[in-house]
């Protein structure tokens, strides 16, 4: 027996009513409306768009040896005169130098990988000169976009004097935010374990680039020996300030005209050039700092970033539209779930790792998206279609 017309009318508006969180709430995936932190002295809360996480333990980006791109990351291969790089000694940057020791098993988080050294990206600088060059290591971001952010590395730095190790941020010699380890610093007796933030700005320019003569320098004793473990350190990159953090502590704030103002990119290195005022050096054994992760939750200066981002954040105020970064938890990377990343750039495949290109396990969930946009426009219409 057919319930009359209105009790259908009804009923269908209540499978409308059922129907739209499917609608609404399957289509839309978590963290679509970007990453969420605190930062600073003042707790002030940030949400940036786009992520681009890499755990060096378990990921090689080293790709064919030769340089190749690999995961967002390109080891570097240059020469620099020692006049170029401000020391007694020239740099030779070195493919070589930059070594991947990776951890097969998924579900093993550390332990020694299968150098017998530490797992994670190994930036070595060798004691061997080679001509009047110390041969070095860098790795940069393929992409040059992030334009502030939050930015993060699990980093064990060498104990062999005479090396500077870095995590930074990059756009040109005046328009860069360093985090520096001098193990020539490091006094294991006394205990002290120096870190240094450094702004390169205008002045660090007319200062010769020598970040010890300028105010853009904070030199910060760390409560640990930071080549004895993995810490995290970090950098927060805003519009007026830069905050630098170890193990979730901040330690450290700059202001004022250091600030940069251009999009740039992340870099890792460990270098010497003998400078007695900076580097020191050269080592007299190989040196070797491992990183074991680099987390950038960033916005893009890429304007096809800002477009997708208008495009998937319809409700930032929705449930789990933002998430909230983990506090330097290593081994959480939101790129290990399937849902955590919509229409995040898939830094997989090595011939597909130039932000703006989606990789497969996007391309599947845009995939999967659509199918269920598809069925549940369709359960709509036939519920309205039924009740008419
Ligand atoms: C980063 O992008 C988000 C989303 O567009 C925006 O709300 C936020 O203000 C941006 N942050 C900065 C520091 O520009
Ligand atoms: C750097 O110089 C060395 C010799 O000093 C040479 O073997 C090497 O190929 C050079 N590297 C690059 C990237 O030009
Ligand atoms: C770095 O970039 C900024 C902004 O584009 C520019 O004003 C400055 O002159 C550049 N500095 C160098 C050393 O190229
Ligand atoms: C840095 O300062 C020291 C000591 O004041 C000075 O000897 C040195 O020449 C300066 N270096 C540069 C590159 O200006
Ligand atoms: C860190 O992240 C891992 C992986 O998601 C999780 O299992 C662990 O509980 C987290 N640790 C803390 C202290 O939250
Ligand atoms: C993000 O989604 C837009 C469509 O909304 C698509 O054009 C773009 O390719 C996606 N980007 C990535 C990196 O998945
Ligand atoms: C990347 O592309 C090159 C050239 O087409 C190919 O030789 C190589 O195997 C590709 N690498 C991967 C991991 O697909």
């Amino acid at each position: 027996m057919r319930p009359p017309r209105s009790a259908r009318a009804s009923a269908a508006s209540s499978w409308i009513l059922a129907a739209l969180p499917l609608l609404f709430g399957l289509v839309s995936s978590d963290c679509e409306c970007g990453y969420s932190m605190t930062t600073g002295s003042d707790g002030a809360l940030h949400v940036f768009a786009d992520l681009h996480e890499t755990d060096f333990v378990h990921v090689d980006i080293t790709g064919d040896g030769e340089g190749e791109a690999s995961h967002g990351w390109a080891p570097q291969g240059y020469n620099i005169s020692s006049q170029a790089s401000r020391g007694p000694f020239g740099e030779s940057f070195a493919v070589r130098n930059v070594m991947s020791n990776t951890i097969k098993s998924p579900d093993t988080f550390s332990g020694p990988g299968t150098l017998g050294l530490d797992a994670g990206l190994l930036l070595v600088v060798r004691n061997v000169r080679q001509e009047d060059k110390i041969p070095v290591a860098e790795v940069s971001t393929t992409g040059l976009h992030y334009f502030y952010g939050t930015f993060r590395a699990g980093i064990k730095t060498t104990d062999v004097s005479g090396t500077c190790s870095a995590f930074f941020w990059y756009q040109n010699d005046t328009q860069e935010i360093d985090i520096e380890f001098l193990s020539a610093q490091f006094d294991k007796a006394k205990g002290i374990f120096p870190v240094n933030f450094v702004l390169q700005s205008k002045e660090a320019a007319t200062a010769g680039y020598n970040a010890a003569n300028t105010t853009g320098l904070r030199q910060v004793n760390l409560p640990f020996d930071p080549s004895t473990d993995f810490h995290e350190y970090r950098f927060d990159f805003l519009p007026d300030k830069v905050s630098f953090y170890a193990d979730g502590e901040l330690l450290a704030e700059a202001t004022g005209s250091g600030v940069p103002t251009t999009p740039g990119h992340i870099m890792l290195s460990h270098w010497s050039n003998g400078n007695p005022g900076w580097s020191q050096g050269p080592p007299t054994v190989d040196a070797v700092t491992t990183v074991s992760y680099v987390k950038a939750y960033f916005n893009s200066s890429l304007e096809q970033r800002q477009r997708d981002f208008a495009l998937r954040c319809k409700d930032p105020a929705a449930v789990s539209a933002v998430c909230a970064i983990p506090d330097h938890n290593a081994t959480f990377f939101f790129s290990n779930s399937d849902n955590l990343t919509p229409n995040q750039t898939d830094y997989g495949d090595p011939n597909n790792s130039e932000p703006g290109n989606s990789g497969g396990k996007d391309d599947e969930n845009g995939a999967r998206m659509l199918v269920v946009h598809v069925w549940a426009f369709w359960l709509v219409m036939a519920v309205i279609y039924a009740s008419f």
